[in-house]
């Protein structure tokens, strides 16, 4: 069956690292005889160049129709520079998750040998690190009323017990297939959703038994998880604390151009690099497109495609393991966003391809390097 895949490159480097995504899902195609049916729509910075709006319409519903949402990046520093700009290339995001119901936003951070010197942590803590960052994405103090008053502001943090129970349930589940711990991370101390989330989350913990579950304040997680990554199996948040917790777990690994995410929920879900557009890099072809290429293996994990997901991993793996990657990585062989892109979808059509040295170069023939 064919799946319909609505991508959304977006802006700066999105299109370059999505165009690697798409190769390895082509790669996946001919290997595996999966068959996918891409349409392209704009979002952020070039949708309001376009339109004026930041998620015309036409991108929604294409993404309602699709089986899927491939993200690239959003974000123009014509923007940055003015947090009171009516129209931002944000509000493009933050509708497209109210509008998908995209409610859980999941961030697995793990760490690869060969990229153990990029961590600004010691390597003894970091190389056994393997969470799953589960963050709620639409509700929270992001959602709430928020206005101006005569001589201040206010944003209301609100959430109801069935926006926690359904995301405690995903975090519950998905730590039964990992080491068995959910860490709920809150405010209890000083906020009463705080308490509510912990109450709920709480409650249901009797249901699976077999999952140890702890809870954290944020400033105490904020500080473990640079002083004990390791300990961390799930780490259950709510929206703003997961906003900044999962950018500083990202450090850990030490390089932002690795780390996929997915997000789901209630209508289709959508699978993007937790990396933002990076401006100045558009067009160098200099791009890290890991992170783009290991969204669409979530993506095609979430289609129940399994050992698809798997060799796109793995010819991942193989890559960095033979000290092989873009800039960024630090690793003895560089390569263009694009080369990275044509030599892993080569890794996934030829698995037995061989490496050889450099100046050996020759995509088709099941030699690489
Ligand atoms: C993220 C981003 C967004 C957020 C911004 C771009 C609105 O930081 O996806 O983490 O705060 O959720
Ligand atoms: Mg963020």
């Amino acid at each position: 069956m064919k799946k319909k895949i609505a991508v959304l490159p977006g802006d700066g480097i999105g299109p370059e690292v999505i165009d690697q995504a798409i190769k390895v899902l082509q790669a996946v195609s001919e290997r595996f005889g999966r068959q996918f049916e891409y349409t392209f729509a704009d979002v952020g910075a070039v949708a309001i160049d376009k339109t004026g709006d930041p998620l015309p319409q036409a991108t929604l519903d294409i993404c309602l129709q699709s089986d899927a949402v491939l993200f690239g990046a959003i974000g123009h520093p014509r923007y940055d520079n003015d947090p009171n700009a009516k129209v931002r290339p944000e509000q493009g995001l933050l509708r497209l998750r109210k509008s998908l119901g995209l409610f859980a936003n999941l961030r697995p951070v793990t760490t690869y040998p060969t990229l153990l010197h990029l961590s600004p942590l010691k390597e003894d803590k970091v190389k056994s690190v393997d969470m799953l960052i589960l963050r709620e994405l639409t509700g929270g103090i992001y959602f709430g009323e928020k206005g101006r008053t005569a001589d201040g502001a206010y944003d209301h943090c609100v959430y109801q017990v069935y926006e926690i129970e359904r995301i405690a349930k995903l975090a519950f589940e998905y730590a039964m297939t990992r080491r068995k711990r959910v860490t709920l991370v809150d405010k209890a101390n000083v906020l009463e959703t705080s308490r509510l989330w912990r109450d709920t989350v709480t409650k249901m913990a009797t249901d699976y038994p077999e999952v140890e579950l702890d809870w954290m304040y944020v400033d105490n997680a904020a500080m473990q998880l640079i002083q004990w990554p390791a300990h961390f199996d799930v780490l259950l948040t709510e929206n703003m604390f997961g906003d900044i917790l999962s950018d500083e777990a990202s450090v850990i690994l030490g390089s932002l151009g690795m780390l996929p995410s997915a997000s789901i929920g209630l209508h289709t879900s959508l699978f993007e690099p937790i990396h933002g557009s990076y401006p100045q890099a558009a067009g160098e072809d200099i791009a890290n497109p890991i992170a783009a290429i290991l969204s669409a293996a979530l993506m095609i994990e979430f289609f129940g495609w399994k050992e698809e997901a798997e060799t796109i991993r793995q010819a991942v793996w193989r890559l960095l393991e033979k000290g092989v990657g873009t800039p960024d990585l630090g690793l003895p062989i560089a390569h263009s966003c694009s080369h990275i892109g044509d030599m892993l979808a080569h890794l996934i059509t030829e698995p037995d391809a061989i490496f050889l040295k450099e100046e050996k170069i020759n995509l088709r023939s099941s030699t690489i390097i």
